[in-house]
């Protein structure tokens, strides 16, 4: 009984973490996780959209060898990402594929942001030669020989005659986009706390967020309810298989930027002259912009490993070890993140650190949302 006491006692002693009331603050700064609203699609929140983009992303028929559709390399099962360090599509990749649960809270689009809009995604990934390889004439005109997306389509667009080539590809990746806003995985364990349940993180996740939102210094540029400021910056994570760095990232994204064809403030938008297009029509080309890479959200993060850009880590354990000791740390050309600095952290931190981080996961969103409605449907029809 005696050592049971002292033992409660001392586990008391080492895990109690209480907060100041200016660290409350900035906890409530961190949830809840709401989604914004895109002015630039207008079909954003459309269900009857959604349902045809939802058909979409699992067609296998949008890629030239009929092998590949967006489920792929975003599998419902593994939060929407595939697992691998760089994804493989008609052709291997460079770069790791991304959850697209929450994408929609994006500010950027894709590691370098090349993209100002979640709808001027799709398309780039059906005609992209490695990744899917179809024209977008080609897609469309699937969409239109067969019976059920074509019923689809004209129910929530209307005719595809009564359009241009370029304004029903717009549409094809609006829907996608639609289908794409409906995945929300942002309630977690760690919202819960938040909202006043003190027991639903352990003693060593709220010692993980303390270190989080104070000596790690993460929060300077994972803040907000999506744990990210939309910005771009290196890390300095060495590439994936060694050698000098040689992705430009920002760098190199911003003239594709801005003459991206179905951006904000293209013709195909519903802003065109809301912030976003503004933003994207005075952004400058910066030299500290190259090998920067956009700092990803860190909600589910411990369901979508391997992490960084190019899949470089494959734990969260690598990745606190990467913090820590800053070990193998590769500068860009010209500038190194100069708020960086190795943590040298203990065993305890690191393992409160990573216990933090795996509060940040939500459940998945509704099954129905999770498969192939074509599939389910053959399945019910048999
Ligand atoms: C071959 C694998 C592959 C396929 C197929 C694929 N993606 Fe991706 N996806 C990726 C990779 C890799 C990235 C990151 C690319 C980059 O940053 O340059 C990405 C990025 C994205 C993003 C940006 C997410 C973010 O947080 O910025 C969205 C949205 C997305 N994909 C949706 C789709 C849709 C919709 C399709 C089908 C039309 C699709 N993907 C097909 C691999 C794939
Ligand atoms: C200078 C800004 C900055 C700071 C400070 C920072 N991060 Fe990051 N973080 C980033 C960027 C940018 C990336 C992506 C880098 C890349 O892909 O090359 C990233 C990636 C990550 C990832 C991988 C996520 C994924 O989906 O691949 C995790 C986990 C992470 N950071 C956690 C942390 C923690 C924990 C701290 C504090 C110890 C921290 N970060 C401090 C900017 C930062």
């Amino acid at each position: 009984m005696l050592t049971l006491l002292c033992i409660s006692l001392i586990a008391q002693d080492v895990g109690a973490q209480s907060f100041s009331e200016s660290e409350w603050q900035i906890i409530r700064s961190l949830s809840p996780a709401v989604l914004q609203k895109d002015a630039t699609n207008a079909f954003e929140t459309n269900k009857e959209a959604a349902t045809l983009g939802q058909h979409l992303f699992f067609d296998k028929r949008l890629s030239s060898n009929g092998e590949v559709s967006c489920a792929t390399c975003h599998i419902p099962e593994k939060y929407f990402t595939d697992g691998l360090s760089v994804s493989q599509g008609i052709k291997p990749l460079d770069r790791n594929a991304p959850s697209v649960l929450n994408a929609a809270h994006q500010r950027w689009f894709f590691w370098d942001g090349r993209t100002d809009t979640l709808w001027g995604q799709p398309i780039q990934t059906i005609e992209h030669p490695s990744e899917m390889n179809m024209s977008r004439s080609e897609a469309l005109s699937i969409i239109q020989q067969d019976d059920v997306l074509h019923k689809q389509w004209n129910n929530v667009f209307g005719a595809m005659e009564s359009r241009t080539e370029d304004e029903n590809a717009a549409m094809l990746s609006k829907s996608i986009a639609a289908y794409i806003t409906s995945l929300s995985a942002a309630n977690a364990p760690f919202d819960a706390f938040v909202n006043g349940d003190n027991s639903a993180i352990s003693e060593s996740a709220k010692r993980g967020l303390h270190f989080f939102i104070t000596d790690g210094g993460c929060l300077r540029c994972h803040f907000g309810p999506w744990f990210t400021d939309g910005s771009f910056h290196s890390v300095g994570v060495p590439p994936l298989n060694g050698g000098p760095l040689k992705d430009s990232g920002r760098y190199g994204a911003i003239d594709q930027l801005k003459q991206a064809e179905f951006g904000a403030g293209s013709e195909f938008s519903e802003d065109k002259n809301g912030m976003r297009a503004t933003i994207t029509k005075h952004i400058a080309k910066r030299k500290d912009d190259w090998g920067a890479f956009r700092t990803p959200s860190l909600r589910n993060v411990a369901k979508t490993s391997p992490f960084m850009h190019a899949g470089q880590l494959a734990t969260l354990d690598e990745v606190i070890e990467h913090y820590s000791t800053l070990e193998n740390f590769v500068s860009a050309d010209h500038h190194r993140e100069t708020i960086l600095i190795p943590l040298n952290m203990t065993e305890q931190q690191k393992e409160d650190l990573k216990a933090f981080l795996e509060t940040l996961t939500a459940p998945l969103p509704d099954e129905a949302l999770l498969t192939d409605p074509r599939q389910v449907n053959l399945e019910h029809a048999q």
